[in-house]
């Protein structure tokens, strides 16, 4: 049996964590052959250790065979202590009388302390995922708090946006998802963010001669970019399950390999695609021996490059109100 890998789950008792955490112990993750040290993170609140609490406790009532040990704690350093790959889930959400700049705020604290403690205690090869909203910026908070590991590690989530696309092209041309080749979300996890068929193949035919030009433009971007809120209007929560999911896929495919096949993460730009290097972007990876890589050479159409753009100020504004609220932390 292998050695256990220690996972760092942050915001265990919220919606998320509840679907999460018993695919993770379930082996969806990292293979049915990979034992794993499941470290729960939550608030130091009475109600969130009770809710976390009961958490661990059905977990322990599923008697996973991987799951080699469990821990709740609201301390930071016993949590990312050797961490080796972390989920930052939990965030603060959005309520009524907040701004974006009072929850980018509130967020930024949140990540500015989790970033020092993975660089201060975890391994130097933690995996960084962060789900919390807003994803992307909060990944970039993480990272810069965390100058002694390597930036590549640090990521943000917007492949539950890569399989929500998945799905709606799929079910336009009555193919498969497991049809769909080279297809990507660039951007931010928001309301700009770009699904992009330029290079997508559908059952190895051009996604653009099967798919109507008004479809794409004004019903698949906007569904694919509003699916969050749609979500919300059916259920009266948000999305948990296949947000679960996605950071499942998004780690399982990190870790495990996609081979050739193209994926959505979000990663620190090195400048590719005129992407200001360090923003935390949606890009086309394939990722192979436990690494990823941007997919090079592509040549953007003007399209493409207008709707990277408008996701590039979405993100240099909120970089904007972040490097201050870090240097003054
Ligand atoms: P939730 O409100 O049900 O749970 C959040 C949990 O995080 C709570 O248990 C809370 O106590 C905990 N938490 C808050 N601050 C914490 C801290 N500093 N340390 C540890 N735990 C902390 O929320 P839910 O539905 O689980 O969503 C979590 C986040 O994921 C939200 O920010 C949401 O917007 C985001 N999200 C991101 C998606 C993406 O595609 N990137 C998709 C869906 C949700």
């Amino acid at each position: 049996m292998k050695k256990p890998v220690k996972v760092v789950v942050t915001g265990a008792a919220g919606q998320i964590g509840y679907s999460l955490l018993f695919r993770i112990g379930a082996g969806d993750m990292l293979g049915m052959d990979q034992p794993v040290d499941l470290c729960m993170l939550e608030r130091n609140t009475e109600s969130s250790m009770k809710a976390a609490k009961g958490v661990k406790m059905e977990l322990d009532d599923c008697a996973f065979p991987l799951l080699n040990s469990i821990t709740s704690t609201p301390d930071l350093k016993k949590a990312f202590k050797d961490a080796q790959i972390a989920l930052l889930v939990g965030a603060r959400p959005r309520t009524k009388d907040m701004n974006r700049s009072d929850l980018l705020n509130a967020n930024a604290q949140i990540f500015i302390e989790q970033g020092r403690a993975i660089n201060n205690y975890a391994d130097r090869n933690i995996k960084v995922l962060v789900v919390g909203n807003p994803a992307n910026t909060n990944a970039y908070i993480a990272r810069k708090c965390a100058p002694d590991i390597n930036p590549k590690n640090f990521t943000a989530m917007m492949r539950l946006d890569h399989n929500r696309s998945l799905t709606q092209l799929a079910q336009k041309t009555g193919c498969k998802v497991t049809d769909i080749e080279k297809f990507c979300v660039w951007g931010n996890h928001g309301n700009t963010m770009y699904p992009d068929i330029t290079n997508t193949l559908i059952a190895g035919k051009k996604a653009e001669d099967l798919i109507p030009t008004d479809w794409y433009l004004d019903y698949f971007i906007p569904t694919v970019a509003s699916r969050g809120s749609a979500i919300i209007e059916a259920r009266g929560h948000s999305s948990a399950a296949s947000a679960a999911n996605a950071a499942i896929d998004h780690i399982h495919d990190w870790v495990l390999g996609t081979g050739d096949k193209w994926q959505t993460m979000a990663v620190p730009s090195n400048g590719e695609y005129g992407i200001p290097e360090g923003l935390c972007f949606g890009m086309p990876v394939t990722c192979n021996n436990g690494d990823y890589e941007v997919v090079k050479g592509l040549e953007l159409t003007d399209f493409e490059r207008e709707h990277i753009l408008q996701n590039v100020k979405a993100l240099e504004a909120e970089r904007a109100v972040v490097d201050e609220l870090i240097a003054k932390a």
